[in-house]
């Protein structure tokens, strides 16, 4: 697999079905898991050029920040707290609209207007999440969801 992303300027749709395959081809043959999901968060950052996108992963009954791409984060969410850790508790994908109507929400930059965390989740026990922000309100749906779900079903633990 080439080391170069094609961009395909299109509908989100498109995006995420010319960005597929080619995340696929990233992580085939790679066991590491840093590198994994440092190029998926390149990947996705690269073609959608979301405010943050990045993984944490759960440490000792913590969530700790992992490979990222965009401005620096918090390091450490606990279980249930804000939507990362809410994400976790509950096992399930999270779409935030407006992230100040979100009880708990953690502002890592006042930037973040809305977020979608989609669960790592292997044997039925979440392992990490994948956190994306971005600045404008309202900026995913459930088309998000479903290809995001297939990116992260890619990644093996
Ligand atoms: N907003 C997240 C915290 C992580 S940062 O956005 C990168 C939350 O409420 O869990």
């Amino acid at each position: 697999m080439a080391e170069d992303l094609q961009i395909l300027k299109g509908n989100k749709i498109e995006q995420y079905q010319n960005l597929l395959p080619q995340i696929k081809g990233l992580l085939t043959d790679e066991p590491d898991l840093i590198a994994n999901l440092a190029n998926v968060s390149a990947a996705l950052k690269e073609q959608f050029g979301w405010f943050w996108v990045g993984f944490y992963i759960v440490k000792n009954d913590e969530l700790v920040l992992g490979p990222f791409q965009g401005p620096v984060a918090c390091t450490r969410i606990k279980k249930g707290r804000g939507v990362c850790g809410t994400s976790w508790a509950k096992a399930t994908t999270l779409i935030v609209p407006d992230v100040e109507q979100f009880p708990g929400h953690i502002a890592c930059s006042s930037l973040s207007k809305s977020e979608i965390v989609v669960p790592l989740i292997k044997d039925g026990m979440v392992w990490g999440v994948l956190d994306i922000d971005s600045e404008k309100l309202d900026q995913f749906d459930e088309s998000d969801q479903l290809y995001l779900e297939q990116i992260l079903a890619l990644i093996v633990l």
